[in-house]
Order: C-alpha cells, then sequence, then structure tokens
C-alpha cells in the first residue's frame, strides 16, 4: 500500500467504525518511515510489525501509546520480540500465506513451544481457516488467532477476483514456501514460480533471483489479478477454501464451526473420562 492510500484507509476505518483496530507493517517494504509516521499522526490503537527486527520500532511506538504486536515464526525471534517490549506476538507457522521464517515450524509445532516460552499473549497464525482449527489453536496455547488466507478471498477483499478464484480452485501441493534466499513467501504455482523452480535448476545466485523477482510482482499477481507473471501469495489452507463470500458470513461460520467443535469436543471428553 503507498503511503497516501494507507492514510486514506484508516480515515476510512474511523469513520465507519469506533472498534478497535490494526494496521500491518512489514518491515522489508519501502516507505516504513512514512508509514509509521501516519499511524502514529492517525492514532492507530494497534501496530502490528513482521518481517524485521522487533527493536527497530517497538520503543517509540509504545512511547506514542499505541498497542505492538510482532509476528514470529520460531521461539527465538518470539523471545526476542518480548525482550524489544511488544505486547503480543502472532505465532506464525509453516502453511501460512505470505511471507514466512526459514525454519518451516508448523503452527501445531511452534504454537505451543512459544506459548510455554513467552508471558505475554500469543495469537496463532498458519492454516486456520475454520472454527475448529481456532478451537485446535486454542487447546494448544492460543490468546486468539490471525486468520489471512480465508479472508483474501471475502467479497470484500481488495485482491483481484482473477486470483481470489485461482484460491478457490487449488488444491493440496499447489504451494510451496520459495525465495527464503530473499524473503521466504508462500507462492501458488504459476508460471511464475515455475521460472523461479527452472533458476533454482540451473543454480541461480542471490542476484539471479532478485532480477527474476523485479519489484511489484505481488501487486501485479494479487490486486491486477495478472495468474501468468504475478507473485500469488497464499496459504496451504487455500486447498480448504471453495469459495469466495462475504467476510461477516465467515465470521459466522467460523464461530459456529469454533461452538460445535467444542460441544463436540467436550462430548467426546466426558464419554472418554466417563463422567
Ligand atoms: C495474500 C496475503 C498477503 C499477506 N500479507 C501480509 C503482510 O503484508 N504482512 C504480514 O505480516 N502478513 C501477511 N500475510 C500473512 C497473514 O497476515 C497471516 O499471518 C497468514 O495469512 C496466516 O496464515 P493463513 O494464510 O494460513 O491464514 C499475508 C497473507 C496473505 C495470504
Amino acid at each position: 500500500m503507498y503511503p497516501d492510500v494507507l492514510r486514506e484507509h484508516v480515515r476510512k476505518f474511523k469513520a465507519a467504525s469506533d472498534k478497535p483496530y490494526a494496521v500491518n507493517v512489514p518491515m522489508l517494504y519501502p516507505d516504513v518511515e512514512q508509514h509509521m509516521n501516519t499511524i502514529i499522526e492517525e492514532k492507530v490503537p494497534i501496530v502490528i510489525t513482521s518481517a524485521g527486527n522487533p527493536a527497530t520500532w517497538t520503543r517509540r511506538l509504545k512511547d506514542a501509546g499505541h498497542t505492538v504486536v510482532h509476528v514470529v515464526s520460531s521461539v527465538k525471534f518470539a523471545l526476542r520480540a518480548q525482550d524489544a517490549g511488544v505486547d503480543a506476538v502472532v505465532a506464525e507457522g509453516f502453511e501460512a500465506g505470505g511471507h514466512n521464517g526459514r525454519e518451516e515450524t508448523t503452527t501445531f509445532v511452534l504454537l505451543p513451544l512459544v506459548a510455554q516460552a513467552l508471558a505475554i499473549p500469543v495469537i496463532a497464525a498458519g492454516g486456520i481457516a475454520t472454527g475448529r482449527a481456532m478451537l485446535a489453536a486454542q487447546c494448544l496455547g492460543a490468546d486468539g488467532v490471525q486468520v489471512g488466507s480465508r479472508f483474501a478471498c471475502a467479497s470484500e477483499s481488495s485482491a483481484h477476483e482473477a486470483f481470489k478464484q485461482r484460491v478457490v480452485e487449488a488444491r493440496e501441493g499447489d504451494t510451496t514456501l520459495t525465495l527464503k534466499e530473499l524473503a521466504p513467501v508462500r507462492l501458488l504455482h504459476n508460471p511464475f514460480y515455475q521460472q523461479v523452480r527452472e533458476a533454482y535448476g540451473k543454480g541461480a545466485s542471490v542476484d539471479d533471483l532478485r532480477s527474476l523477482l523485479g519489484r511489484g510482482r505481488a501487486k501485479r499477481g494479487m490486486f491486477e489479478g495478472d495468474l501468468v507473471e504475478g507473485e500469488l501469495e497464499i496459504g496451504q489452507v487455500s486447498a480448504a477454501i471453495d469459495r469466495i463470500e462475504p467476510a461477516a458470513q465467515i465470521l459466522e461460520d467460523i464461530m459456529r464451526e469454533y461452538r460445535d467443535g467444542l460441544q463436540a469436543v467436550v462430548g467426546a471428553a466426558k464419554t472418554s473420562v466417563g463422567c
């Protein structure tokens, strides 16, 4: 998002709702300084930082009164975020869409490790698209969940319709975490991903990969709907997403599945312990 677009969206949100909200800032993107200034000026209540060092911005944001959450993919980075003074972490597993850690630790393994190691709240992410998955995350120590891929396919999502439709068609094995030498990212297989694979096959250097990736590929793929040359970021859970629907419907389904799942688990537990 360009800096002026961020301000416009924040103002639209403030006009539409008095609920708490967050802005996510991947620190690997350009314009971070400008985005942070906008966030501070507009008094955005929660800032989620990702893909960078939490020590860089946390103190300044905390001093300005913001709640700060940092995205981590390992216990090591979770502890570093806690030491930097963040209020909570998002523990994001290997199966998640978008940029990710190099460790390849899945949500089921990462979450209990991080929850045990930290004294601050932990928000689980990666592979959570249903109420039952939310319940499982809670069992593993999560205080909250972050759902990415399923909302990328919501009717209201600003992603291009062609991208959303491609996600709906995605099946198991259709995504891979790649470009680890640059910034690891999970991509849906398409001709651009095939080019990346071929480059690896030919022993591409980091510079070769960087020039193949170029600039603006994610925007081209996800916002402009170029399914051939664009970068298509989505999680493994795309295999389970089978329709484009309004965000409110997604939330209602998640809450219903959560309640049904909880009842089923409580029922099964009562039976197994005989009470
Ligand atoms: C299209 C797409 C773009 C994303 N962009 C960002 C981002 O800019 N910053 C970030 O911290 N996470 C980003 N993520 C990750 C999500 O915030 C979330 O942690 C992740 O999608 C959770 O896993 P899931 O895809 O299995 O639901 C993105 C995910 C997707 C699918």
